[in-house]
């Protein structure tokens, strides 16, 4: 094999030199495995294994039904939609922590429809992570005059696509395929100027850069806290609303959890007026508290310094790639330049799925998705810069052994 251009000396400068070094040991990594699917599924905080054995053994089984209130488990949803918003910009009664992200984009964007009655043009993007088109097409479902417009199918631009019969735009703050990140504040400007709301998706921004919710005007935002949140798998979603909306905002998923007073048992539903009207039902309460341990340790760290290693580690991946990546017909998909790039590097290759899995075997996790991207997610708490340089080291033997190509990588699993 050839040998990298920058020498392993560099790379452990750098690892010396990284201000968030100390927080990898905050994370159980199996030993010897590069794990770059953050961007899917963090990895599990060391903190959550006593939450979880606490909230098992202490609050349900000895506390029962009292933890409810002793425990505060009612109000995690609220507490922890809190720190959630300090991470993403927002205000402290701004977020809440509930459900997923697909159930809390179709309460956004009827939230955000029930605030532009005469109109019925929902925007979005083509390219859109699919269950957000899906639930589009479940909220145009309840009312014939909705028609949904897409970037890509429509129009060239979301840009274009907006006009004064648009009600809301719904886009990704950071492509699930390519990392492309978009800019939230100059289209929130664009939206605004013609009238209508508009509602963003925060899965692959939250916890890894800054995404100033407020500063840039976001009205309604939802995301997911399994992939940079670290909260585990099926761990709670979250939704933003401005509070400027808040009294006026409705959304149709009307279940007690949302009630001004759940507890009064009335007949008909009153919504809460404040962030609390977006709660539907009970939640789930061991999910919530392994989220809550494992994202403090994101909460704990500035935003800015996340955004500022996670650039240096993906450029990092590029930059060693690049230098063996075309021989052997490997592509760029995410943008070249950092700042239009979110933490995750896509490469393109006619048989990436079977390349993902031989690096797989040979210790080092990214995943696949149609129909040729390989995707490597770099998340600045548990990876080092000598992670990186193993990443690509392999992805290199990989090519140039040809080891993808043995019948076993070819065969495919349900979760890619
Ligand atoms: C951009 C984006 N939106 C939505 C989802 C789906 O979220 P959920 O399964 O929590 O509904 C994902 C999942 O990976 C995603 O990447």
């Amino acid at each position: 094999m050839t040998k990298n251009r920058i020498s392993i000396e560099n790379i452990a400068s750098r690892d010396a030199s990284d201000p968030l070094k100390h927080l990898r040991e905050e994370f159980h990594i199996p030993e010897g495995l590069v794990y770059l699917d953050g961007n899917s599924l963090g990895p599990a905080p060391i903190s959550v294994f006593s939450e979880i054995e606490k909230v098992t053994h202490q609050e349900w089984a000895t506390d029962l039904i009292g933890s409810w209130n002793k425990a505060g488990w009612f109000e995690l949803p609220v507490k922890v939609g809190a720190v959630i918003g300090e991470i993403i910009g927002a205000g402290p009664i701004e977020v809440v922590a509930c459900d997923t992200t697909s159930i809390n984009i179709y309460k956004a964007i009827h939230a955000a429809l029930s605030l532009r009655p005469n109109r019925h043009v929902i925007v979005s993007e083509g390219g859109s992570f699919p269950t957000d088109l899906y639930m589009l097409e479940g909220v145009a479902s309840t009312n014939p005059l909705t028609t949904i417009r897409l970037e890509g199918r429509d129009g060239d631009t979301i840009d274009e696509l907006i006009d004064e019969d648009t009600a809301v735009v719904l886009v990704n703050h950071v492509d699930y395929r390519s990392g492309k990140v978009r800019d939230i504040g100059a289209l929130a400007e664009l939206a605004h100027e013609k009238g209508a709301i508009i509602v963003v998706d925060l899965c692959h921004s939250a916890g890894i850069m800054p995404v100033e919710l407020n500063r840039n005007n976001i009205d309604l935002a939802v995301g997911c806290s399994y992939k940079y949140l670290n909260g585990g798998p099926g761990s709670p979603a979250f939704l933003f609303c401005a509070n400027r909306h808040l009294a006026a905002v409705k959304q149709p998923l009307s279940g007690w959890w949302g009630h001004n007073a759940p507890f009064a048992f009335d007949q008909g539903y009153r919504a809460d007026p404040g962030i609390k009207k977006f709660l539907c039902g009970t939640q789930p309460i061991l999910s919530f508290r392994a989220m809550q341990a494992g994202m403090e340790l994101t909460r704990n760290v500035e935003i800015d310094d996340i955004r500022e290693k996670s650039m240096a580690l993906t450029s990092l991946f590029i930059e060693l790639v690049s230098e063996f990546g075309e021989a052997h017909n490997v592509g760029i998909a995410s943008p070249l330049d950092a700042n239009e790039r979110g933490s995750q590097v896509s490469l393109t290759h006619e048989d990436g799925y079977e390349i993902v899995q031989a690096m797989i075997e040979l210790g080092v996790v990214g995943d696949f998705r149609t129909p040729n991207i390989m995707r490597f997610g770099f998340a600045p708490l548990y990876l080092s810069y000598r992670n990186v340089y193993d990443a690509a080291t392999k992805l290199k033997e990989t090519l140039e052994t040809g080891l993808w190509r043995e019948e076993r990588f070819r065969q495919t699993s349900m979760v890619t």
